[in-house]
Parts: structure tokens; C-alpha cells; sequence
């Protein structure tokens, strides 16, 4: 876990450096997270979606060296010691939501309670299958993301599709409404939300 910690460290600090809309965001990481104390792991859990997916996510996580790639391969040595759930706090019963929740895992590793404690911040992994459809959604909490591995399209508010791949970071306001959709390659990103710590996640369906 020291690793991962190191490896999250050292990664806020080369994002905060950056120059791009979320770097204030890693900033206010490094800031506000106990970078010395953690809480005991909880017991460990897999998902399918991280068996299957995993690895293919990592290969695919941009040029030896650069700070997606260094990210990725720690998660690799690490994440069966890592509590993977099925999604994140998500309530609809819609049919796209239970398609999504046997297609999409998520780690929370900074938080309130989390190994890594803040409470401030709430961050983590997100790991999306390919041909996966994220439905349009949105919460109070400010979001910034990481694309750690594999490409994808996204789109926030009304405005067009992007692509993103390693690399890319994107930041959502608080309420923006945000869509995302894989294709060939599976997705890994890291997620952070800086506000509004205890927000559910709201499906929008209109
Ligand atoms: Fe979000």
C-alpha cells in the first residue's frame, strides 16, 4: 500500500505542475490529504470487470515514463489487495444503470475513512469495460478526472462528444452533467471530487 500511496503522491504532485483546468485541483490534494498515516486496508475484493479488463487498461496507459503510465503499473502490483465495488453511490433501477453496474468498478482510496484519509477529498480508481455506456449524470461534488488508460468519448453538458485518452484530465463543475462512453479499449481513470464529499450520484434522465 506504501507503493500505491507514493505512487498517488507523486502523482497530484506532477498534475498540480501541469498547467491544465485541474491542476488547482491536485494542488488542493497534496493540501488536504494525511500523506503520513493510513488506515488499515479493508478486506480486499475483486469484480469481474477488473479481472477481465484490468491489464488491457494498464497496457494501453501512454509512454514508459509519463505520469499515467508510472500510475498504472502500481495499480497493477497492488489492486488485488484493493476493495473493488460494483459502481459508486448510484441510485436508479433504469436498465442502462444494471448494465452498466456488471461493466464499470470503482476503488475509493483517499476519503473520509478511506486507507488514505481526507477530509477534504475523495479519490480513487474508476475502471469502465469497452462498448460501455456511462448515462448522462451528475452531482453537488466538483470532479476532476484523470485518464489513466484506454481511450474513450465524453461529453459534459450540452456541449460536443471529445475524446479523451492518457493523459487528458477533465473537470466538472458541481452539477454538470457529464456522459461517458468506451468503445474497443477498456477505460482507467482516476477520479477526485473536492466538494460536497457525501453527494449521490443523480441519473438524469430528462
Ligand atoms: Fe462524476
Amino acid at each position: 500500500m506504501k507503493r500505491l500511496i507514493d505512487a498517488f503522491e507523486g502523482f497530484f504532485s506532477a498534475a498540480a505542475q501541469s498547467g491544465t483546468d485541474v491542476a488547482k485541483t491536485a494542488k488542493f490534494t497534496l493540501e488536504n490529504v494525511n500523506w503520513q498515516e493510513t488506515l488499515a486496508l479493508p478486506e480486499a475484493s475483486s469484480h469481474p470487470i477488473v479481472d477481465a479488463h484490468l491489464e488491457s487498461a494498464c497496457a494501453n496507459s501512454g509512454s514508459p515514463g509519463s505520469n499515467s503510465h508510472r500510475i498504472a503499473q502500481t495499480l497493477l502490483t497492488v489492486s488485488n489487495q484493493l476493495r473493488w465495488r460494483a459502481s459508486s453511490k448510484c441510485h436508479d433501477d433504469g436498465p442502462d444503470v444494471a448494465i452498466l453496474s456488471r461493466n464499470f468498478a470503482v476503488v475509493s482510496i483517499i476519503g473520509p475513512g478511506e486507507p488514505l484519509t481526507s477530509d477534504k477529498v475523495y479519490a480513487g480508481f474508476s475502471l469502465q469495460a469497452p462498448d460501455t455506456y456511462y448515462p448522462p449524470h451528475a452531482h453537488y461534488a466538483e470532479e476532476s478526472y484523470w485518464i489513466i488508460g484506454g481511450d474513450a468519448d465524453w461529453r459534459v453538458g450540452k456541449k460536443p462528444w471529445f475524446p479523451v485518452k492518457p493523459g487528458d484530465s477533465i473537470y466538472h463543475e458541481s452539477e454538470a452533467r457529464h456522459v461517458m462512453q468506451t468503445n474497443e479499449q477498456t477505460l482507467l481513470t482516476i477520479w477526485l471530487w473536492t466538494s460536497h464529499l457525501d453527494s449521490e450520484v443523480m441519473i438524469i434522465r430528462t
